[in-house]
């Protein structure tokens, strides 16, 4: 299938990218590269050393002998060449990631609030436009996030997308009918992705677009089968406190000998999905396209485990012998809460989870080890405050994304 990956220079996508070019995909990746550059903003760059994107397609080929396209473009902002891609390459298949994904750094200050929804919800909707306009038949597959449940205890399994509400009519007679289940954003990064939701429902009735959305838990690890073969093939990493997520953040924190920040109590839990499980899920996602039912999106849960924030402490502790420490938790959530959802249709997909174990946490460990060099200490606490009183002054200043973007893609470019 001829695939374009969107956001495919990420942390989810450049493995994605690859996996599917491995299963025989033809892939080209769009990416604007703004991820790199908030890595400036921040002073936090990946703990792996990532390579160029032109040394990057370049490696790719050397290893696998498969073309990789690139295509640098904002998806938000280039609306026109973004149409004129979609028209001249007709993909059967639209992989989505392109979008601003940390809640913390989604909270920063006004100008981050603003930035996120500005590019997260002009993304996905110029990506919905652009299909009904040029390329209807192509199927999108987006990422969205588990997070836009909410984290209510609720005393149910989370089901894939919709619930079914009964309500009586006017002569008092039960009804029922299926409804998207009602999101309860925690972060503005997670408000983005619950007004995605409503595009998607309104372009697949409208426009008769065919969309999967998979709603992904946490993410954890770093390399795949693929981005382990050579080392310009390797996988960002995040650490800090806005990008990095609770267990890789956990990892590196024992690889350096500093101790496992939990945030509050740590009785809240989440669900999660090892990176390589996350590829083989938009695999399966992108393969299945023909399943879809008419004007309806097909809404997957993409999780394969749920654990409390304060077990995994535990677990990478005892592990490795890490201390625990408790800070102030700088998010407005609850202390704790009960989490256990469906993910039924990516298992009957054909997914085999990959369960969180020792060995893998120490392997990644491992990996966090050869690279702790690279690690700023000072990036590591999450300073961004949801409540704005406690918010720093120097947070406030605007994100600036305007600087030139890694320069030597020209190689790989097409
Ligand atoms: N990492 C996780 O734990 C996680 C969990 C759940 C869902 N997700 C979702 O998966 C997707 C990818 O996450 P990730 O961790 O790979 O994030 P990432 O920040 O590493 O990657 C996103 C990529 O999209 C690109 N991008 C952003 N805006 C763009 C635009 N306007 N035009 C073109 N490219 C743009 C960035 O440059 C970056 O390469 C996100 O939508 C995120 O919400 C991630």
């Amino acid at each position: 299938m001829r695939v374009m990956v969107l956001g495919g220079d990420g942390f989810c996508g450049w493995p994605t990218a690859l996996h599917l070019s491995a299963h025989g995909h033809d892939v080209t990746i769009v990416d604007n590269l703004v991820r790199r550059r908030i890595d400036d903003e921040l002073g936090a760059g990946s703990l792996t050393p990532i390579a160029t994107p032109a040394e990057r397609l370049a490696a790719w080929h050397e290893v696998s002998g498969n073309p990789l396209g690139f295509v640098e473009l904002d998806v938000a902002a280039d609306y026109h060449a973004l149409t004129e891609l979609l028209a001249d390459e007709r993909p059967d298949a639209v992989v989505h990631f392109a979008e601003q994904r940390a809640a913390p750094y989604s909270m920063k200050s006004p100008a981050h609030k603003r930035y996120t929804v500005d590019n997260n919800v002009t993304a996905t909707h110029n990506v919905l436009v652009a299909l009904a306009a040029v390329s209807p038949g192509t199927h999108l597959v987006h990422l969205g996030t588990m997070g836009v449940y909410g984290y209510e205890s609720v005393p149910a399994d989370l089901p894939e997308g919709y619930l079914t509400v009964t309500y009586p009519d006017r002569e008092g007679r039960p009804r029922s009918r299926e409804i998207l289940y009602p999101t309860r954003p925690g972060s503005v990064y997670h408000l983005t992705k619950s007004l995605d939701q409503l595009l998607f429902a309104f372009y697949a009735r409208n426009d008769g677009l065919h969309v999967t959305d998979l709603h992904q838990g946490i993410v954890w690890g770093t390399q795949t089968p693929q981005t382990g073969r050579d080392p310009r093939l390797i996988n960002r990493f995040d650490y800090d406190g806005d990008f990095g997520t609770v267990l890789n953040r956990f990892l590196v924190e024992a690889a350096i000998g500093h101790p496992l920040t939990v945030h509050g109590t740590g009785g809240q839990t989440r669900a999660f999905i090892n990176i390589n499980d996350t590829v083989e899920c938009i695999r399966l996602a992108v393969e299945s396209g023909d399943r879809l039912d008419d004007g309806r999106v097909r809404v997957m849960n993409q999780l394969t485990q749920t654990h409390r924030v304060s077990d995994l402490a535990g677990l990478v502790s005892s592990a490795t012998g890490a201390a625990i420490v408790r800070v102030a938790n700088p998010r407005d959530e609850a202390d704790e809460n009960a989490l256990a959802a469906r993910n039924d249709q990516l298992l009957g997909l054909g997914l085999d989870p990959i369960l969180l174990t020792e060995d893998l946490l120490l392997a990644e460990v491992g990996l966090a080890r050869r690279y702790a060099d690279r690690v700023r200490r000072s990036a590591i606490p999450a300073v961004s405050y949801w409540n704005d009183s406690r918010r720093t002054a120097a947070a406030t200043t605007e994100p600036d994304h305007s600087a030139p973007a890694a320069s030597d893609i020209a190689g790989g470019a097409r």
